[in-house]
């Protein structure tokens, strides 16, 4: 997408041949910059310090993780501890599992003399991928946005409420849950986003905000607590989010509050639609609540928040008494029964193993 009208991935090799460019997200929405990955232990720190995040876009970051390991150490210890090193470092999203087990897979069979252009290739066709990937969801969930709009008065927008981000920014472009919006916003589709703040870590303002600002879709930010209110009163038309780990059976884990959208979605009969590329399907699990390791964060994110102070500085405060111990689980389970359907690269389907097996028969 575009970022002060230029044309923007979220990570890209850089032109010395030898490192990687990532926009750090750390500092976003109030300066922008890039951030240079020279080895592996940069790629590790920026996917646990969360410059970059979103699950599509970390398993991309861990691909080039395991291009800069290549460039230092190509022999069989040096390619599993760069696995070993890129796995420990988030636990929730299974798109790192799933780039460096392709990673893995193409890298193990070939003479460590080779190992190295093919990580890099191998990195970039997985970036290549996952924008052709995230460009087929915004396709697919194109017609459920016009329907609800073709039943409007002309010019009414149709409005879309969505949690954390699943923006470009998750991604390496397009998002998942944002695709369709901004391909109904660029067919000249009216659109409205309610952007849920997302706390502790705020990715609904500090990415989403920034992303549908730059890219001129009307939205609204609101605190985490507005959604059920909005939906009772018929201000949302549909819920589109992503998700970190989708299980065989539906079950969808995304970021923490996400379940408390779809149990008021529910009520209110508001449709609730999970985007994800097939990546982020994890055909091991089946139940999502018992079996998806939930990552627990420092506490301090949830007691402290950064943001403009009025000289124009970033300044983080503190919110309770310094005393008050906080919890930290930074994603929720979504089980698929209140899922109104899985958008992915092949279409719609049900939350469900039918459903899933369905559309991959392939995998299932
Ligand atoms: O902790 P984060 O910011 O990595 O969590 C991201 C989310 O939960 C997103 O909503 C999810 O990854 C979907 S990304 C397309």
């Amino acid at each position: 997408m575009n970022v002060d009208g230029n044309p923007t991935r979220t990570i890209w090799p850089a032109t010395d041949g030898i490192s990687v460019e990532i926009i750090d997200q750390t500092l976003l929405p109030h300066r922008y910059e890039i951030a240079t990955l020279r080895k592996v232990d940069d790629a590790a720190h920026a996917i646990k310090a969360m410059l970059v995040r979103g699950a599509p876009l970390i398993g991309a970051t861990a691909a080039y993780g395991i291009w800069l390991a290549m460039l230092a150490d190509t022999s069989n210890a040096g390619l599993e501890r760069a696995y070993a090193q890129l796995f420990a470092t988030r636990p929730t999203a299974v798109n790192l599992r799933w780039a460096l087990d392709r990673a893995k897979e193409a890298l193990d069979p070939l003479s460590p003399n080779d190992r190295t252009d093919r990580a890099r290739t191998l990195a970039a066709e997985i970036c290549d991928e996952d924008v052709g990937i995230n460009h087929a969801i915004g396709q697919a969930a194109l017609p459920l946005i016009e329907k609800i709009a073709a039943k409007k008065p002309a010019g009414e927008p149709v409005n879309i409420l969505t949690h954390c981000n699943a923006g470009w920014l998750a991604t390496v472009d397009w998002g998942t849950a944002t695709s369709p919006i901004y391909q109904a916003h660029d067919a000249g589709i009216p659109v409205h986003v309610w952007v849920d703040e997302t706390r502790p870590r705020n990715q609904g303002f500090n990415l989403t905000a920034w992303e549908l600002l730059n890219h001129g879709v009307p939205h609204t930010v609101i605190v985490d607590n507005a959604g059920g209110h909005l939906m009772q009163h018929g201000q949302v038309d549909l819920v589109f989010v992503g998700t970190d780990r989708t299980t065989a059976s539906g079950d969808v884990c995304n970021k923490i509050g996400t379940y408390l959208k779809a149990l008021a979605a529910h009520d209110n009969n508001v449709p609730f639609y999970v985007c994800l590329p097939s990546p982020t399907i994890d055909w091991t699990v089946h139940n999502g609540v018992n079996e998806i390791p939930i990552e627990e964060r420092s506490g301090e994110e949830v007691t402290h928040i950064a943001g403009l102070d009025e000289n124009g500085n970033v300044s983080t405060i503190q919110i309770p008494p310094a005393g008050s111990p906080a919890a930290n689980p930074a994603f929720d389970v979504t089980p698929a029964k209140y899922v109104t359907g899985l958008v992915t690269e092949r279409g719609i389907c049900d939350a469900s193993a039918e459903g899933l097996s369905e559309l991959f028969p392939d995998r299932s």
